[in-house]
């Protein structure tokens, strides 16, 4: 993702901070817009080293072929493991890869609360039991111009939300990531990128539909603590930042939900974030995407596709909205 950038109305950092923690942030902040701007621009370069570094905590998993799985090819596991947004360990891509082992996914528990007839704590052995793992292989999108092809493993939030049994007043559905700053270095010291929680929202029919997974897993492992161990959420028509990883709360309720990046930055980003060629983001075109890994500068950026590619099954849900005005 890409701080967002400066308008004429803020105070300068440098008016506020001591001289050392505003250049930090600067040096910080502009490693993250360069970044993105790079993303855009053309070939992504990954560090060489963090190629090869692979958590050593995964584990086999089985599964069942799901439903709604594309046919493109599958983006290596060195991309989608070393290739990753996750501020809470940093703002650089290779950061999650390199920083994600110090935080510790067991025990985990995870809280279903709010507008619901049955409430309950549950250890993440618990939340996961009844359910049957699918893969589903779903292109996803980050809203920076890249886009990568997942195999995920995981179930249907449906699942989740229908054992809670929703109350009628139950509109949206709010997702919060665990806040742990002795192991989450973003979110402790000086520059902190985002406010925390990381936190993020859907309507309820979205979080209802058949295409909205909890994944537990990629290829055939859980979850690398990058990805989003132990639990993280995946909307495939939706941009990448929608999908909030290590939940510990999902809270229904009756209005919608703060989410981080609209927080972060609500010019830029809006609560619906369906992946839309025809809105531009205030920055940048969102018409082409690079697929990570598909070669060098000369390859040929792919045109976005409405709903990235899933309009057939999810676009009735917006019928009669002005997407430019709900982006
Ligand atoms: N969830 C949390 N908790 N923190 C984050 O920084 N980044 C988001 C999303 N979920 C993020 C997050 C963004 S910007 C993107 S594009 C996707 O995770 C990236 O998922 P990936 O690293 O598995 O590709």
């Amino acid at each position: 993702m890409i701080i967002r950038s400066r308008n004429g109305n803020d105070i300068r950092p440098s008016e506020i901070t001591p001289k050392q923690v505003h250049m930090n942030r600067r040096e910080l902040m502009g490693k993250a817009a360069g970044l993105g701007a790079g993303a855009l621009a053309g070939g992504v370069s990954l560090p060489l080293a963090s190629l090869s570094s692979s958590p050593a905590q995964a584990a086999a998993l089985s599964f069942e072929k799901g439903k709604f799985s594309t046919s493109e090819p599958v983006t290596a596991r060195e991309y989608v493991t070393t290739y990753n947004n996750y501020y809470e360990f940093g703002v650089d891509k290779g950061d999650p890869g390199q920083n994600a082992h110090t935080l510790t996914t067991k025990p985990w528990t995870v809280k279903v609360e709010g507008l619901v007839a049955k409430p309950a704590d549950y250890a993440l052995e618990d939340f996961v039991k009844p359910f049957t793992l699918e893969q589903r292989i779903y292109r996803h999108r980050c809203v920076e111009g890249w886009s990568m092809v997942i195999p995920w493993v995981g179930f249907p939030l449906a699942k989740v939300l229908e054992r809670a049994e929703p109350l009628g007043s139950a509109k949206f559905v709010a997702f919060e990531t665990l806040m742990r700053p002795a192991e989450m270095p973003g979110q402790r010291g000086l520059f902190q990128p985002l406010e925390w929680p990381y936190v993020e929202g859907l309507r309820i029919d979205e979080a209802m539909h058949p295409l909205t997974l909890l994944a537990t897993g990629i290829f055939d492992e859980t979850l690398p603590n990058q990805n989003g161990a132990p639990l993280r959420l995946v909307v495939p028509w939706k941009y990448g930042f929608k999908g909030i990883k290590s939940i510990v709360r999902i809270k229904l309720v009756d209005n919608v939900p703060p989410t981080t990046w609209n927080i972060q930055n609500s010019n830029e980003y809006g609560f619906y974030s369906n992946v839309n060629p025809e809105v531009d983001h205030p920055r940048w075109s969102q018409k082409t995407e690079r697929r990570i890994g598909e070669g060098g500068l000369l390859v040929k950026r792919r045109e976005t596709l409405p709903f990235n590619g899933y309009a057939d099954e999810v676009a009735s849900l917006y019928s009669g909205m002005d997407l430019r005005k709900f982006f």
